[in-house]
């Protein structure tokens, strides 16, 4: 299969590239680096991209952005970043993309466990999440052609709290995370929000 990963150069992405790599042709993209660069915060950059790769069996979106602080914190801008990045940046990645996969071939998104279980401090990240997820479980019944669409909810992963010193002997190592990009991608299974817990 030729699979485009999209943030193929971050945390979750690296470990995606890794796992589908082996048995398949991927194309590496990304804000700065790899093989195609794009910005899903804007329409014409997916365009752009879909028409450099051309015709593709798969996208992975390992990107999208939100941001984290309180009610009193987050401003217009903070809450319109998640809409337009994480959000409409995935969504637009189906709608654009949907002209140039091939039959049967998949979409998968990332949404992530705050959608479900919120933390204080998450409300943009919790509605982009949400919002995300909605999308799939419906868009997925309008595909045609045996086009899939699924997103994968990730937990905290392990190589991102180190990163950001925090304590990571609760969060799950990249590579476990990826699991359930693969099966989203290998699978059948159309609509469904693949909970990485369900993995490894
Ligand atoms: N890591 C976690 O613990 C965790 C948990 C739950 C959910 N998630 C979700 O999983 C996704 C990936 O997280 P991550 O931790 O792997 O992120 P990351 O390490 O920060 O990597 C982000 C990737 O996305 C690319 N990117 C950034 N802005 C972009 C844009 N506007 N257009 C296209 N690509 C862009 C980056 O490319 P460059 O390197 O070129 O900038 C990089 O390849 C995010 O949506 C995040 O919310 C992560």
């Amino acid at each position: 299969m030729k699979i485009i990963v999209i943030g193929a150069t971050g945390t979750i992405g690296r470990a995606v590239v890794k796992s589908l790599a082996p048995d398949n042709e991927v194309v590496k993209v990304a804000s700065r680096h790899g093989d195609f660069r794009v910005d899903i915060a804007s329409i014409a950059s997916i365009r752009k991209l879909f028409q450099d790769v051309g015709s593709f069996d798969a996208v992975v979106c390992a990107a999208g952005v939100a941001k984290f602080g309180s009610l009193d914190d987050l401003s217009d801008e903070d809450y319109t970043l998640g809409l337009t990045n994480k959000l409409m940046g995935q969504v637009n990645l189906v709608r654009l993309g949907r002209s140039y996969v091939n039959d049967k071939g998949s979409f998968t998104l990332t949404s992530g466990v705050l959608s479900q279980h919120p933390i204080p401090g998450s409300s943009s990240l919790s509605m982009v999440n949400a919002s995300i997820e909605g999308f799939v479980r419906a868009a997925a019944l309008e595909m045609q052609r045996g086009i899939r669409l699924n997103a994968v909810s990730p937990v905290w992963v392990k190589e991102t709290m180190e990163a950001m010193g925090m304590g990571s002997s609760s969060g799950m190592p990249a590579d476990q995370v990826a699991l359930a990009y693969k099966e989203s991608v290998a699978g059948d299974r159309s609509g469904i929000i693949l909970d990485v817990r369900q993995f490894g």
